[in-house]
């Protein structure tokens, strides 16, 4: 890994302006398939009441997706959607109850002991807090380095060296590395947790939340460090956040999740100019646009409660095109034009969009304020 953009030493630091854009979407190799592989997979959280049945949660429902290898993926959904949760079940963090998860190569759910401690060396996690990877009580350069002893076994002065090297390669100074976390900004933190991260060279990252805690400049830098490094080492990101506006700018596919299902998915483009689905078109209408036409869709009510899911589509509750067979069964995925795939009626039944995007359609139950 060569060395770029170190902070105050004279090399080109990344942009601090406006979030690189994902360029080019990589397709999955079709000889060996997406480096990421997920299919129909379930988590399921059992809580043992005292006075009450046992509370089930199904947090992932059903979920299928894949990523290419160097491709950006984003998840976005409101909080409670199952969005870190199917992060964590990537990475065998959380217990999967069905499903198959394949991720460079190695079948994550069948992993077990040695073998999954070596699968994890490729597989890596960045956490909103960066305390949750650097400990408080350690140098940067004792976090930094540990993975480094642990896994490859270097020497004290080979994993300094590397260590150094990690930490220009994020941006910072190699003479921060004696510093404790605490003497950093948010953003050095990210910077310093980044570092961690791919310290085993890793091939996929999780990043929930990454930059969701830092200010809009510095979430911008972190965007840009993140997309120079995937670029530069062909690394592949389920990118996770809250903010549709920075999934849209990292993306190049996003999926779209709501009471622990994928109800779109798509090219980030397509999704964010014509979404398909109800849901998709109101978290899209909360961000402000001085260009768009249409008011903003007020969703009511929260999201339901996710032991007592509702039957049929998720989103009944709260869609303003609800259909009577929207409360008898769970749609099913449709393609949509422009790519990607939509779980609503509305494709299928009623006014039967066929796969276009909701476009123009007026809701039939009022949900939508000017
Ligand atoms: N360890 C756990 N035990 C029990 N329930 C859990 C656990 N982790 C998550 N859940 C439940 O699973 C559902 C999905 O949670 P998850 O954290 O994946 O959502 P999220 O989309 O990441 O939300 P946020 O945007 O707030 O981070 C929620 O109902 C949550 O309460
Ligand atoms: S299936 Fe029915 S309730 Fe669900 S999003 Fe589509 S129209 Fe709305
Ligand atoms: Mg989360």
């Amino acid at each position: 890994m060569s060395v770029k953009g170190v902070e105050g030493s004279g090399a080109k630091a990344p942009s601090s302006g406006a979030p690189a854009e994902a360029s080019g979407a990589p397709v999955p190799d079709s000889t060996t398939g997406p480096l990421v592989d997920v299919r129909d997979v379930s988590v399921v959280f059992r809580k043992k009441r005292t006075l009450a049945a046992a509370r089930q949660v199904r947090a992932v429902n059903d979920v299928t997706f894949h990523i290419a290898e160097g491709e950006t993926f984003g998840l976005v959904g409101e909080s409670g959607s199952g969005k870190s949760t199917t992060g964590r079940a990537l990475l065998k963090l959380v217990p999967t109850e069905s499903g198959s998860i394949k991720v460079a190569g190695h079948d994550v759910t069948n992993l077990r002991g040695g073998s999954l401690r070596r699968a994890r060396r490729s597989m890596q996690m960045v956490f909103q807090d960066p305390y949750s990877s650097l400990d408080p009580s350690s140098t940067v350069a004792a976090s930094i380095a540990e993975p480094l002893v642990v896994h490859e076994r270097l020497s004290a002065k080979e994993a300094r060296s590397r260590v150094n090297d990690l930490i220009e390669m994020v941006g910072l100074r190699a003479s921060y590395a004696e510093r404790y976390p605490y003497e950093f900004s948010g953003g050095q933190r990210q910077r310093l947790a980044i570092a961690r991260a791919i310290a085993l060279n890793p091939r996929f990252i999780v990043c929930d939340e990454a930059v969701s805690a830092l200010d809009v400049s510095t979430q911008n830098q972190v965007i840009n460090l993140l997309e120079r490094l995937r670029a530069e080492f062909r690394l592949t990101y389920l990118f996770i956040a809250h903010d549709l506006a920075i999934v849209r700018h990292i993306s190049h596919r996003v999926g779209v999740m709501y009471l622990g299902r994928i109800v779109e998915t798509g090219p980030a483009e397509r999704v964010y100019t014509a979404p398909a689905h109800p849901y998709t078109q109101a978290l899209l209408s909360a961000i402000p646009d001085p260009r768009r036409r249409s008011g903003r869709i007020v969703l009511e009510g929260d999201l339901p409660d996710p032991a007592r899911p509702p039957v049929g589509c998720p989103f009944q509750t709260r869609c303003g095109f609800v259909m009577d067979i929207c409360k008898q069964r769970v749609p099913e995925h449709t393609a949509v034009e422009g790519g990607g795939e939509v779980a609503c009626h509305l494709q299928t039944t009623g006014p039967t969009l066929a796969g276009s995007p909701l476009n123009d359609l007026v809701p039939t139950r009022a949900t939508s304020t000017p």
